[in-house]
Order: C-alpha cells, then structure tokens, then sequence
C-alpha cells in the first residue's frame, strides 16, 4: 500500500482494536498522523450504539487531533482511543488498564489522555500499564492535572477575541447559550458569568445544568433548543455533529465558539455559516488548551510554556477570521489550509 501521509482527509495511519473479553473491554485506537510527533489525543468511553459509530467518531476525533496539534505548534500528530460504555456495572480499572496494555503495544505511536467520559482516575490506571500517557496529578511546578479548564480558558479567550473582530465589544452584558455543563462547560461558566455574561445553560443531566445555572445565576433551558435561543453566542460543549442544516438554518447567534470536538455535522455546514453571517470559531483552533496542557506535561515542561501556547489561541483566531472575510471562504477552510500547510512543510523538511 503507498504511504500517504499527506493526504489528511482520506487516510489514516493506523486502526488498532482493542478487545479484552475477560473484562468487557470493547475499543479501538486511531493513529491517524505522525508526521509533527506521535499521535496524542484523548481517550473517549461512550456509549456508541454499534461499532460502526464507535469507528466513525473515533476517525474523525483523530483527524481533528492532527489539525489541532499542528495548528497549536505542538510537536504531535493525532490520534484517540475511544471505549465503548458497557451495558451494567463493570471494573473500571480493569477497562483502563486495558487501555494501558493497548496503548504500550503501540511502542509510542499513540499517547493517550483524557477527553469526554474519562478521568485523571483512569489515567492513573492507563498509567500502570504504560508511559504514553498524560493527564495525570500535576507535579510540583510542572504542567499536568486535569485539561478542561486550559481547554475552557482558551475558548473563552479566543471568543473575546471573536467578540472584538466582530466590533461586538467584550463579553460583559452577552446572552450566551452553553450546550453541555460537563469539566469543560462548567469552567467556561464560571470564567463568562465572572466576565458579565447572561448565561442560558442546557444539558441531558438536568442535574448538572442546574448546579452550573445556579453557581453563576443562569437559567437552565431545554437541551433540545438551546442551540436556537435568542442569545449572541453559542457554546457548544458537549458532543460533535450538533451544528446541521436545520440548526443552522434557524440559529440567532452571530457566534459560535465551544469546546466540543467536530461540531460541523459535515464540511459544508461551514459554507452555511458563513452565508448566514455567523462567525464560526473552528473547534479544533479555539479547544486547544487542553492538549496544549498534556503535551507539556508529557514533555516534562512547567506552565509557562502552557501559559506562552495558550496566549497564540485568540490571535490564531482572529488571524482565520481575518483571512476567511479577506478570502471570502468558511473559517474552516482557511484553518484546515493552516494546518495542513505546516504538516507539508514538516514532511518536506524530513524527506
Ligand atoms: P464532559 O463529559 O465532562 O461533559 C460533556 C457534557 O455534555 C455532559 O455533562 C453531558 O451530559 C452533556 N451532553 C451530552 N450530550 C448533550 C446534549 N445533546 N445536549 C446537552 N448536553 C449534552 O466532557 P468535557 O470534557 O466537558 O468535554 C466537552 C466537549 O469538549 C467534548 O466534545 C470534548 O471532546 C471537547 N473537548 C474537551 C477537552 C477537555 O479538556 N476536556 C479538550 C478539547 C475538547
């Protein structure tokens, strides 16, 4: 088979099944580049409905990890393991020491951390079992500990980013609409409600949306309509494929800025955005922060070189803004073009 590196869309490096019957682990690990360094990128546990959706989201999650790292100037490519949540009770520590095992017989193709559904618990248990892996307790003056409020950190930047390229001036007195109050949801709350934003929060866990509403004076909404409030920006944090023809079609908000990985439910959804005058912040540009965190901490460095990564975040934006209105193209194609220019010139450099 000819090695095509390169052609980012359509290829991917490696599909390793993970499979541990005694234990009910049922899984795969995605590499899809290594071109920067070796794939990095969390580990999903989900209940997916058949592996047909386990392998599609586990594809498209290891994509967006090669574009996001590319783009933030990390030294890795992208990659990510995806679980799937069994049915009942089951030995989570066994399920992750799973995935230690998996991911050591990958010989560092693949470092794992945490994404939706996982925790610095279970990393310690991946951790039993192999190196490659971050997301762990911070050490003392050294990066590590939990991703989502790097993550939550760098997306409220680059939204006051947006806010200003937009001549829409700064947070305070914004309607915000936040779809998903999990790790990282949670913390953009609490850094837009300290910032003067109006807060509508939905979440399927009803419980969650009101402990979030309640500690920044928020109003919980119906999860099925949040996306369609009458607010000026939404936050999307909780899964992919939420943005589609029939949101977008009816959608208020002039922004779009979250967290959540790949929410364009397909690339033509970007033209649409664009067509209706809506600012898309892509995900994978303004949700860097939590890699950026796990990369230095697997690199042994401390949190002034996250702090120095995290600070490129709102100007990366706002230069992908800039071009897109120059340009006349979607806020996606120009990101893509960015990222896939630099994995070029890395390739053409190693060859
Ligand atoms: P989480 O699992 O802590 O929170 C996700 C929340 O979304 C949960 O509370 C869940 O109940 C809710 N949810 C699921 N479907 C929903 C729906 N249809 N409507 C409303 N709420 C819904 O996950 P986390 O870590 O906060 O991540 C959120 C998103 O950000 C994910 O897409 C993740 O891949 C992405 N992300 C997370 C990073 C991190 O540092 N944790 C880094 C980069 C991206």
């Amino acid at each position: 088979m000819v090695h095509q590196p390169l052609d980012l869309d359509n290829f991917q490096e490696q599909i390793h099944l993970i499979e541990d019957r005694a234990d009910g682990v049922s899984g795969l690990i995605v590499v899809h580049s290594q071109v920067l360094g070796p794939a990095a990128g969390g580990c999903r546990l989900w209940g997916y409905s058949d592996h047909a959706a386990m392998q599609c989201d586990a594809s498209r999650l290891a994509r967006g990890m090669t574009y996001k790292n590319a783009l933030a100037g990390l030294p890795f490519g992208g990659g990510k393991a995806v679980l799937q949540m069994p049915a009942g009770t089951f030995d989570r520590a066994a399920m992750f020491r799973a995935l230690g095992d998996a991911v050591e017989s990958l010989g560092g193709a693949y470092i794992t951390a945490e994404d939706v559904g996982t925790s610095i618990a279970d990393m310690r248990s991946v951790a039993e079992r192999t190196g490659y892996v971050a997301g762990l307790d911070a050490r003392s003056g050294l990066a590590g500990g939990d991703p989502s409020p790097w993550t939550a950190l760098g997306v409220t930047e680059a939204m006051q980013a947006a806010i200003a390229f937009a001549g829409e001036g700064r947070l305070k007195g914004k309607r915000v609409a936040l779809q998903g109050a999990g790790n990282v949801g949670a913390a953009i709350a609490t850094l837009l409600s300290a910032a003067g934003a109006t807060l509508l929060v939905a979440d399927v866990d009803r419980a969650r949306a009101q402990r979030v509403a309640g500690t920044c004076g928020g109003t919980v909404v119906d999860p099925q309509t949040i996306l369609l409030a009458d607010v000026d920006i939404v936050v999307p944090c909780a899964l992919g494929g939420i943005l589609d023809e029939a949101i977008v079609e009816k959608m208020r908000a002039r922004l779009v800025c979250g967290a959540a990985n790949n929410q364009l439910a397909s690339p033509f959804i970007a033209e649409m955005l664009r067509d209706r005058g809506i600012l898309y912040a892509p995900d994978y540009v303004v949700n860097a922060g939590g890699i950026i965190n796990v990369a230095a901490e697997y690199l042994g460095e401390g949190t002034t070189e996250v702090r120095d990564r995290m600070a490129q975040i709102p100007d990366r934006l706002t230069a992908i803004l800039e071009a897109a209105r120059n340009e006349g193209l979607s806020t996606v194609a120009i990101a893509d073009r960015q990222a896939r220019s630099i994995i070029a010139q890395a390739w053409a450099r190693a060859a």
